[in-house]
């Protein structure tokens, strides 16, 4: 089966915007840089990249006749209030188990931010002492037990909607979006750089690519301080979305890569370079990126076209996947 043939439930406005960030690029002096801003893809409680991945997901959940949509992340986490809106848009309920994945000081991490957006939409939270991990948890499972219990129907959606069997489809679709834009705008992206945590968006357009004759460099920039295990995720999940759309062919290990060195010690927690890629794009480019990803991968942007691992005479396309609710709840940085 080709990614055409799988069900799409629209949640976002279209193809998301893609543009130059000249002064970036004029600032770096090599590669030009273009983003694609997965920010504002949609009207969604500010969209990101787990919208997208859910326009796959959802035709499942209504299929099920699910009446409840149950996840699981960190306090701040992007993934599971874009869960509680897409609940919302659904009618459906949003049941949310928000974990203290990030040890994080700002009095009010708590309470601002993602957090504070899940409960304007009416998820029913609930708050778990817990470390990082993107597995599968207890909490989780309790959370589904709970709402079948109370008579309703869950639909389980993993962290970052990744560990589940449609959640890179998204993102290929993504690489077919570029590959349009690329023939509107007459330009070519020959690398891709994109923070990956979870994985299924870095997995969805390496298996998405792939396809495309023309082969680019998609350069993952791990968030987690875990680097094997995002390795090992964005490669099962690459091969399982591959097969999925019918690629054809085995993905080889040099089309999986995720580096490393802008992660910092700690998933969650920024480090200078991290708070040094915010204020600069920010400050030339209006451009705001949060602490926990978009500053990380930007980060590692930064650094490769400067130090000419991403050559002067490239394109490189920039995937914003959100995020900028979180700043909230870090508010004691920049201060
Ligand atoms: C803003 C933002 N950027 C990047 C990521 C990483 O994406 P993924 O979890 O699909 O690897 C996430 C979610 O984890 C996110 O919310």
């Amino acid at each position: 089966m080709s990614l055409a043939g799988f069900e799409r439930f629209p949640l976002l406005f279209g193809p998301s915007p893609v543009h130059p960030l000249e002064r970036l690029s004029d600032h770096l002096g090599g590669a030009r840089i273009w983003a694609k801003r997965e920010d504002c893809n949609s009207g969604l409680a500010f969209g990101g990249n787990k919208t997208r991945k859910l326009e796959y997901l959802v035709p499942d959940a209504l299929a099920q006749g699910a009446d409840t949509l149950v996840s699981i992340g960190g306090i701040q986490s992007n993934h599971t209030r874009q869960v509680a809106a897409v609940a919302a848009r659904l009618g459906m309920k949003a049941v949310l188990v928000q974990e203290s994945w990030v040890d994080w000081p700002d009095a009010v991490n708590d309470k601002v931010g993602n957090i504070l957006l899940s409960r304007v939409m009416g998820a029913d939270i609930r708050l778990v002492r817990a470390g990082f991990g993107i597995g599968f948890k207890e909490s989780w499972n309790q959370a589904l037990d709970d709402v079948r219990a109370a008579g309703g129907t869950p639909y389980a959606i993993p962290a970052g909607a990744s560990d589940h069997r449609l959640g890179g489809l998204g993102f290929a679709n993504w690489a077919y979006e570029v590959e349009q834009q690329e023939r509107e705008l007459g330009v070519f992206f020959d690398t891709i750089v994109v923070c990956s945590v979870t994985g299924s968006t870095h997995a969805g357009m390496i298996a998405g690519f792939a396809g495309q004759d023309r082969p680019r460099r998609v350069l993952g920039i791990d968030a987690s301080a875990t680097l094997d295990a995002t390795r090992a995720q964005v490669a099962k999940i690459a091969r399982n979305t591959a097969e999925l759309i019918g690629l054809g062919r085995d993905l080889r290990d040099d089309e999986i890569t995720v580096l490393d060195g802008w992660a910092g010690d700690r998933y969650g927690i920024p480090v200078q370079s991290t708070l040094d890629a915010i204020t600069l794009t920010g400050g030339l480019e209006g451009v705001i990126l949060d602490p926990v990803y978009e500053g990380k991968s930007m980060a590692g942007l930064i650094d490769l076209v400067r130090g000419g691992d991403i050559p002067a005479d490239s394109n490189v396309l920039y995937a914003h996947l959100g995020g900028q609710p979180a700043l909230n709840a870090y508010s004691g940085v920049f201060g």
